[in-house]
């Protein structure tokens, strides 16, 4: 019953987004940040605060490298971001706004994804501001310094205390205005300001979690308690 609600909202609607968090990706193998075996359960949230990694960008780069880069090198995405790539070639979905880094809705084929935490596919000069991709950077001999003016080069992603890209910011909060249907797959809604914005949207919300979030109670009109994959083929097999 609930998914052919799901379904209805979808088809009819004129303006879907997507609005995901970890949980998307945790079926192609990332872990999520809390919850068992989060990365938060491992490492100290310390690494990715802009301070510490300016004071210690080796020490920073090495946890960062073990997290961001060795572990995701071969990471695939899997039939959730299949899902919202399909739908926007559809023409149904209209954006997908991303808390994740992973560049996981790009490789399956999403096009207008909005990186709400930027992304681990470039790196950053903290000196000259200069943007390379991370596949050209040695990450061998850390911390990675710019070729171009010789300051350290910082993963392209939101550190902790850090701002959110502006062109991210607004554009993430015109389409939670425009959105009529809002999907959230895979997120607690606990992290600012990014949990806030699927509050902005005046539209019916479908959110797509195996365990309840901030939203379940608040915001959530049809809740599929699910993994994201699951759900995902589901619902796909109504198209
Ligand atoms: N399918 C769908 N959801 C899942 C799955 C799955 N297979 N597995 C776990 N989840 C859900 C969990 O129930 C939880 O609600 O994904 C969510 C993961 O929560 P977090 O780890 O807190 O991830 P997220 O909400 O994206 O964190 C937001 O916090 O540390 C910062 O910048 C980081 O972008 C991140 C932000
Ligand atoms: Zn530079």
């Amino acid at each position: 019953m609930l998914y052919e609600e799901a379904i209805n909202l979808i088809k009819n609607s004129k303006t879907l987004v997507a609005f995901t968090g970890a949980g998307i990706s945790a079926e192609s193998g990332i872990p999520t940040f809390r919850g068992k075996n989060g990365i938060w359960s491992k490492y100290d949230p310390q690494i990715l605060d802009i301070d510490y990694f300016k004071n210690y960008p080796k020490e920073s780069w090495e946890k960062i490298k073990e997290i961001f880069y060795d572990y995701m090198r071969d990471v695939k995405p899997n039939d959730a971001h299949k899902f919202l790539a399909f739908l926007e070639d559809k023409d149904i979905l209209k954006a997908t706004i991303t808390q994740n880094i992973d560049g996981l809705h790009q490789a399956a084929g999403s096009k207008n994804v909005i990186e709400f935490h930027g992304t681990t596919k470039s790196v950053v000069c903290l000196g000259c501001r200069k943007r390379y991709p991370s596949n050209d950077i040695n990450l061998s001999d850390l911390p990675p310094i710019c070729p171009k003016c010789g300051s350290v080069l910082k993963p392209d992603f939101v550190f902790f205390k850090e701002p959110i890209p502006s062109d991210a910011y607004r554009q993430s909060y015109e389409y939670m205005q425009k959105a009529d249907l809002l999907l959230i797959i895979g997120t607690t809604g606990e992290i600012m300001p990014a949990s806030e914005f699927p509050y902005i949207c005046k539209g019916k919300v479908i959110e797509i979690n195996p365990e309840s979030s901030k939203y379940t109670e608040t915001k959530t009109d049809i809740f599929l308690h699910e993994y994201a994959g699951i759900a995902s083929k589901k619902l796909w097999e109504y198209f």
